[in-house]
């Protein structure tokens, strides 16, 4: 066994919002930052603009570049003070779109973050479910030949937060994973570790929506916050102040009659001129969640409710799988984390499921009853970076080094080996 096995891997999960990273074996990531990067643009155009014979002044600003760049929070605090920084997104739906901005960010998160040199560690990276293998072959070049790393392995997201539950009861690899992040939504139905792929579901409204819907909503009222700090103030209201309700006609009732209880003050600080200010929130507190079940009420082009697109997920898996699905449900990601949202998730999908099978028995004429399926989603206090942790359990068993590519396999084979990454055992 090579020296780096015996070190603890590094896992770090890139979501198209934060990133999740830290040591294998650890209970939670050591850092979560926003996945952003803030590259100094006047070197770039200082290096463009330089004319042909000046190839020294080109490559310097190249270089410096390549130094003066910040990822996290340090790159939105830069971009916000001085105007040379440019923010880049690597990351859009789950998918990563700009691979220059993605190698800066990993080597900042390896460096500066972890503190860690590559080459003495495994690594295990996420992805999507729906990426494509194009793209684990960048990865794979990025992190051989770049980094140096020894080993890699590239999970799916899903299956990892499937394989957090390993620790909290027994490990059950056959499930529906309902990840709602910032800028997806997957629902992903796993049978024996493997991705029963032609029945994902994708919803095109993820925790960034939620947020945007609720700026809508305080700016239609005319609250007075600045808009340059709108956005903000709305994803932390959302995160402190959003709940599930059981029935907004009710809810609606409830904050009528006692405003008092359910209105909340935001207090801020004007970013320009230092004056505070402060705006109520109502509503918005439990219309935010609601667009998850009630879609139509943020936007008229997508209007399938989340459970039902979990029934319809389940329903298009073989049949045989179907009953320890409905079973299994785990959520996964931020934006799972309203207060009782596997409540609403559990009895509305409960709704859907009981009415098919009145409905079926009623056409058999009655003489026959359908066994009643059990259905049940799975809500944990990790279930906020669920996938990171499972990344983080897995990556912590002997097959986890057995089961990633080398850099030896790498330097024989390319780049093709890190299309596909085997599920293994140290799953069940
Ligand atoms: N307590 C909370 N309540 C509601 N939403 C929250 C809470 N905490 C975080 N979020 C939201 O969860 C989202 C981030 O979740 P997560 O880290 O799972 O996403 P991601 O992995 O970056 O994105 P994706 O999986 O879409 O690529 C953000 O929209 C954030 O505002
Ligand atoms: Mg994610």
């Amino acid at each position: 066994m090579d020296a780096a096995a015996s070190r603890p891997a590094v896992v770090i999960d890139n979501g198209t919002g934060y990133t999740k990273m830290g040591f294998a074996g650890n209970v939670e990531p050591c850092f979560i930052i926003p996945t952003v990067v803030a590259v100094n643009e006047s070197f770039l155009n200082q290096s463009k603009g330089s004319g042909k014979g000046n190839w020294q002044a080109q490559h310097s600003a190249g270089v410096m570049a390549d130094l003066d760049f910040f990822i996290g929070e340090e790159a939105l605090a830069r971009s916000r003070s001085s105007s040379t920084y440019n923010l880049s997104y690597p990351i859009h739906h789950g998918q990563v779109d700009n691979w220059d901005a993605m190698e800066r960010f990993w080597q900042q998160c390896i460096f500066n973050y972890l503190r860690c040199d590559p080459e003495d560690h495994y690594f295990l990276l996420t992805e999507s479910p729906l990426t494509a293998p194009e793209n684990r072959e960048y990865t794979g070049e990025i992190m051989f030949e770049t980094f140096n790393v020894p080993g890699l392995y590239i999970a799916v997201q899903p299956v990892l937060a499937l394989a957090a539950g390993y620790t909290t009861s027994k490990c059950e690899m056959t499930g529906v994973v309902v990840d709602i992040g910032d800028g997806a939504t997957h629902v992903v139905p796993v049978a024996d570790g493997y991705v029963i792929g032609s029945s994902i579901k994708s919803i095109p409204i993820a925790g960034k929506d939620v947020t945007l819907f609720i700026q809508q909503l305080m700016r239609e009222r005319g609250e007075h916050i600045p808009p340059e700090d709108s956005f903000e103030v709305a994803r932390k209201v959302k995160e402190t102040y959003c709940y599930t309700s059981s029935d907004i006609v009710k809810e609606f009732n409830k904050h009528d009659k006692e405003p008092s209880k359910y209105i909340k003050q935001w207090r801020g600080i004007k970013p320009k001129t230092g004056a505070p200010y402060s705006c109520d929130i109502g509503y918005e507190r439990f219309l935010g969640p609601e667009v998850f079940f009630n879609p139509e009420i943020y936007s008229s082009e997508f209007t399938t409710s989340l459970p039902a697109v979990i029934d319809k997920c389940i329903q298009s898996a073989p049949i045989d799988t179907r009953r320890a699905l409905y079973k299994n449900i785990v959520l996964s990601g931020g934006s799972t984390m309203f207060k009782d949202f596997h409540r609403r998730l559990q009895r509305d999908l409960k709704k859907i499921v009981d009415t098919r099978v009145l409905a079926s028995d009623a056409r058999l004429g009655g003489e026959v009853k359908s066994q009643p399926v059990e259905v049940n989603v799975v809500s944990h206090p990790i279930q906020r970076y669920a996938v990171w942790f499972g990344g983080s359990v897995l990556s912590s068993t002997p097959e986890f080094y057995a089961a990633c590519h080398t850099k030896a396999e790498y330097e024989e084979y390319g780049a093709s080996i890190c299309r596909t990454n085997p599920v293994f055992k140290g799953m069940y």
